[in-house]
């Protein structure tokens, strides 16, 4: 172990200690949501305490996490109850809790439901083929700059409505959010993003337009509009959570198809097979660890919960937990119903469910139509970027061959 005794709070039993380090355990950097699941799963408990960065619970095991989830009144999302999720502007709808959270989710909900969504199919699969056009006759790609950097990230900037000029200053800006272990960088993003969000939305109040930043203008909690601060952290939350997490997922569904050319061949030679396989490929390419803060001193399952203490959830692990998957490793697209979590659970599931689902199935229908195989230069490792908010990986060198 690498960290003093003296690092763990006099509350926190040793047997629920276990050394594993949010930001560097090794098993992070190739494939985190197997060799991640491996370790926890076969060796911590099903929470655990993690001495490092600050000190915090972890959930490692799917029911109980979907559990925690369901009880915001314990396990909380506002910001008092967790300093390291201490932001300003307030994130908006994921840092509330019920009742107030329902009237934050409701403009959202309405802008991003399967309903609204469908709509916007025609253009993504437009967008789809300009890109998988553009890219086939090269022979070669860097998933994660060619595709991943650019397909679900163009799709959220036009949705959004913001300046397609300014996504690389903003892509950074999520990129630090998501990934700096120090929470002070953290803030700093946040801050400079709704700086940023806050000069967008002043426009649009001037000069309404139909994107979801002049949406979020327009929208009312009961019969009040939002208020600067309320309309700057719902475009924060926006931005962070549409700028990176379908670019991860969707990279690291791609690494699972390039690494098994025999899941790939039966995604081009039976294309209806698509939206069910979408499914087992999420459940192997979770990517998000959302917080929640303890509100009082209790004991839950054993543990010893004190007011203040920060837990977090690694929803890449539920679907790979063994008393809900059978052999979780093994990617089977003959698995009647794959269960996974990647999307959370509870009040705050994502509202851009309905969004990612739908970049991914268009993508996977226009590629395996035009590629009729692919492969990772080399047969070369795939490292992954794991740590902080969001799992991806570093870069996906793929290749084929143009007929
Ligand atoms: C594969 C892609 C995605 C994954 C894996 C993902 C994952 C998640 C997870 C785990 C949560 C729950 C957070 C919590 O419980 O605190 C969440 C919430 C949320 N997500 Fe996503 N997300 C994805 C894509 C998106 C996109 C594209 C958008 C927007 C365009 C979006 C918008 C949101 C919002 C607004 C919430 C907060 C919901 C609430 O607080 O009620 N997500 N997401």
């Amino acid at each position: 172990m690498s960290f003093e005794a003296a690092d763990i709070p006099a509350h926190i039993p040793k047997s629920l200690v276990f050394d594993y380090d949010l930001f560097r355990a090794p098993e992070l950097g190739h494939d985190p949501q197997r060799e991640v699941s491996r370790l926890l799963h076969s060796k911590a408990p099903d929470v655990f305490y993690s001495p490092y960065n600050g000190g915090h619970w972890i959930v490692a095991r799917a029911e109980a996490a979907v559990d925690m989830l369901r009880q915001p009144d314990k396990f909380s999302s506002l910001p008092e109850h967790n300093k390291h999720r201490d932001f300003k502007p307030r994130m908006l709808p994921i840092q509330s809790d019920p009742p107030e959270h329902a009237a934050y989710r409701k403009p959202l909900g309405e802008r991003l439901s399967p309903e609204a969504v469908r709509l916007l199919e025609k253009d993504i699969r437009a967008f789809a083929r300009e890109i998988i056009d553009d890219l086939y006759p090269k022979g070669r790609c860097e998933f994660v700059q060619d595709v991943g950097l650019r397909y679900p990230i163009t799709i959220f900037m036009r949705l959004s409505g913001a300046p397609m000029k300014d996504v690389k200053m903003l892509v950074s800006m999520a990129d630090k959010y998501t990934r700096s272990p120090e929470l002070v960088d953290r803030q700093d993003a946040v801050r400079r993003l709704g700086q940023y969000l806050n000069n967008e939305l002043r426009e649009r109040v001037t000069c309404p337009r139909g994107d979801l930043l002049t949406m979020v203008t327009q929208s009312k909690i009961g019969d009040r509009p939002l208020n600067d601060d309320e309309r700057e952290g719902m475009c924060v939350l926006l931005f962070l959570a549409g700028l990176d997490t379908v670019k991860s997922a969707l990279s690291f569904i791609f690494t699972r198809l390039a690494q098994s050319p025999e899941h790939y061949q039966r995604l081009v030679d039976d294309p209806a097979r698509i939206e069910t396989a979408m499914e087992e490929l999420m459940r192997l390419s979770g990517v998000s660890q959302p917080e929640r803060g303890v509100t009082h001193d209790f004991e839950y399952r054993g543990v010893p919960f004190k007011k203040g203490d920060r837990v977090v959830f690694i929803t890449p692990l539920y679907g790979m937990d063994d008393r809900v998957t059978d052999d979780p490793s093994k990617m089977d697209f003959d698995r009647p119903m794959p269960k996974h979590w990647i999307f959370g659970a509870g009040t705050h599931r994502c509202l851009g469910s309905h969004l990612a689902r739908l970049e991914i199935r268009v993508l996977l229908e226009e590629w395996t139509k035009t590629f009729p195989t692919m492969g990772i230069e080399n047969n070369q490792a795939i490292e992954a970027e794991g740590g902080g908010l969001v799992w991806t990986p570093k870069a996906l060198p793929l290749v084929w061959k143009v007929a």
